[in-house]
């Protein structure tokens, strides 16, 4: 340390290192411990929603191509449940913007996580968005042949 040659300034000095290294640790344990809870609420919301998931079955009725395709939707979107079932449905940019994926809900009731394509009055006739549909009724029927 450097000698000033006053002795009240070289303890003020030393008091204000050990006080911000203080400030600093208890920083660094404040990070520690909100960090690890944050990770933790982090885990049980993830949970929460694996479970309100895994409990949500739905069985669909889906014209497509002029073929009637029977599916059971778990924890999916209708899209990706057709596609991982090996159908070949239209899609492309799978984040609700381009209505590529458009279908016409006959029965039943969706969730859509998100619209950017699709006005009110399309919502209202029925219109959905395969790619952000989750089924919230037991039964649901569309066609993606209107
Ligand atoms: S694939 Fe583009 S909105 Fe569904």
């Amino acid at each position: 340390m450097e000698d000033t040659g006053h002795p009240s300034f070289s303890k003020t000095i030393v008091f204000f290192r050990q006080f911000f290294n203080l400030l600093i640790s208890q920083w660094f344990l404040f990070i520690k411990v909100v960090g690890k809870e944050s990770i933790l609420i982090f885990a049980a919301s993830k949970q929460i929603v694996e479970i309100n998931m895994s409990e949500t079955s739905s069985k669909a009725s889906i014209k497509l191509d002029g073929e009637q395709v029977e599916i059971e939707i778990k924890d999916q979107t209708i899209l990706q449940t057709l596609i991982d079932e090996g159908y070949d449905p239209p899609f492309s940019c799978t984040s609700g913007v381009c209505t590529t994926c458009m279908a016409k809900l006959t029965k039943g009731k969706v969730d859509m996580e998100v619209n950017y394509g699709l006005d009110e009055d399309e919502v209202a006739e029925g219109y959905i968005l395969t790619c952000q549909s989750h089924p919230t009724t037991e039964e649901v029927e569309l066609s993606y042949d209107v």
